[in-house]
């Protein structure tokens, strides 16, 4: 790729106002209050993927956010990638621990980013880390040099579930038609460790509310008499691990798929450094599973955990009170062969049957998704660590992620096309926190990196 670095030194300012215009935009797809905004950033798309030098653009509404479609097709022999993103974005709150305000985007240094770090909602997840696939376009179209055909789809629901973009896969299979898909959405071990996403977890995610009494009692009259639905709850909850951290649901581990020693010594090599971990998280200690370790347990192994709890009186002063209702947000994070609607099943039977006789139980399915794996002998994966060489130097150790893009496996079944995750983000961008933030560094990485995906992987398309 003739003179990336020297495009990247002329237009590293524009590149940078560029995003920082599109994180300007609360795209947050959550929030019917940001409708307006979400529909604006699907403009915002479309009008970036025309400039970069698509020959065709174009927003293909749907029943939720429009999907911006883009497309170079320069000829018809020649390789296609698929690019996925998504312009939506997470919910900002809470607001007050933002340092500055999650949609008025700000360049500042910290530690792991001597060249600064762009703090906005968005920033990594994923506008960020789309906006790179942009700009590489825009710099093999501009030099001449762009290698395949490229196809763009960048989505606005990804953080809800992905619902119009499920249907309009399944619908529009000629037209995705492509032989290797691209997605930065994901991390990368730290600057001078790069590394390829080979795994995604898959994810079941449910509502649960239970009922006791018909009213709020007052906690004095109705006090250890009837079951207090808050009570009731957090023993449940409690109840779903045992003293090794295991999932107690019957049938939860039964199709785990389980590496093999090998498998697992390769895990055990992507450098971690558990000290390191703890401090950055203030934590004494890591909790999981008996038998395995960090890596594995926020990888190759399912968990379950609670996302969000409540119920009763949380106001100033104390109430003495029993709610009628206490309510949470569960999500699993599945691994290879569990089915994830078959988990939201086996979840909804097991707790019904421990819910006691005094509440009743109500689970509310919301979304889920299979878990991805991409085996590093794929010629993806090869084109992607030739990429990495190429510019940091050094090859890329291949990681399994922990987070979920469901929309991937449905890639797979509905195109049949494998998946590489090129992420630049690091673990400590705080992504769905507060502060996110994007490397300026990782940014330009990814614009350097992206083109020599292209070129390798025709290339290895080509000799074979
Ligand atoms: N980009 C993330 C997923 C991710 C981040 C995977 C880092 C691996 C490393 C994506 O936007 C996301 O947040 N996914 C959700 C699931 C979705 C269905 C809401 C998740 O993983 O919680
Ligand atoms: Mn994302
Ligand atoms: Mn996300």
């Amino acid at each position: 790729m003739n003179n990336i670095k020297n495009y990247l030194a002329q237009n590293k300012a524009r590149f940078l106002d560029e995003l920082i215009e599109l994180l300007k935009i609360p795209s947050v797809s959550a929030d019917s209050a940001y409708s307006q905004d979400v529909i604006n950033m699907s403009t915002a798309i479309k009008t970036a993927l025309k400039e970069a030098g698509c020959d065709h653009v174009e927003i293909c509404e749907t029943e939720g956010y429009p999907i911006v479609y883009g497309e170079k097709i320069i000829d018809p022999n020649l390789p296609t990638v698929l690019v996925y993103g998504h312009y939506d974005v997470q919910p900002p709150d809470p607001l007050d621990l933002w340092h500055s305000p999650p949609f008025e985007p700000v360049i500042k240094e910290n530690g792991l980013h001597p060249e600064g770090a762009i703090f906005a909602r968005g920033s990594s997840d994923d506008k960020g880390q789309m906006y790179m696939h942009v700009k590489a376009l825009e710099f093999m179209v501009r030099t001449d040099q762009l290698p395949c055909n490229v196809k763009f789809m960048i989505e606005g629901e990804e953080e809800v579930g992905s619902n119009s973009l499920t249907t309009f896969v399944t619908e529009n299979r000629e037209k995705l038609s492509n032989d290797i898909i691209l997605i930065s959405d994901t991390g990368m071990i730290a600057p001078d460790v790069p590394s390829v996403t080979t795994g995604l977890r898959g994810l079941s995610y449910v509502e649960v509310e239970v009922t006791g009494p018909n009213r709020d009692l007052h906690s004095g009259l109705y006090g250890g008499a009837v079951a207090n639905p808050i009570n009731i709850l957090t023993q449940m909850i409690a109840s779903l691990h045992d003293e090794d951290n295991r999932i107690t649901i019957p049938g939860f581990y039964d199709k785990v798929a389980e590496l093999s020693p090998t498998e697992r010594t390769e895990i055990g090599k992507a450098p971690f450094d558990l000290e390191a971990y703890k401090d950055a998280l203030d934590i004494e200690a890591v909790h999981g599973e008996e038998g395995f370790t960090t890596n594995e347990r926020n990888s190759i192994r399912p968990s379950l955990d609670v996302n969000g709890i409540w119920g009763g009186y949380i106001g100033e002063g104390a109430k003495t009170v029993i709610a009628s209702k206490a309510y949470a947000k569960i999500s699993m994070r599945l691994v290879p062969h569990q089915d994830w609607k078959e988990i939201t099943d086996l979840f909804s039977r097991h707790f019904e049957r421990i819910a006691p006789k005094g509440v009743k139980l109500k689970v509310t399915p919301h979304h889920g998704g299979q878990a991805y794996v991409m085996p590093i002998d794929h010629m993806g994966y090869r084109a992607a660590a030739k990429a990495y060489e190429t510019t940091f130097g050094k090859p890329p150790v291949p990681q399994r992620g922990g987070g979920s893009i469901p929309i991937v496996a449905l890639f797979e079944k509905e195109l049949k096309s494998k998946t590489v995750l090129m992420g630049f983000g690091l673990d400590s961008d705080a992504i769905h926190s507060p502060n996110e933030h994007f490397g300026v560094w990782n940014y330009l990485k990814g614009i350097e990196t992206i083109p020599y995906f292209y070129q390798y992987f025709r290339e290895l398309n080509t000799v074979t």
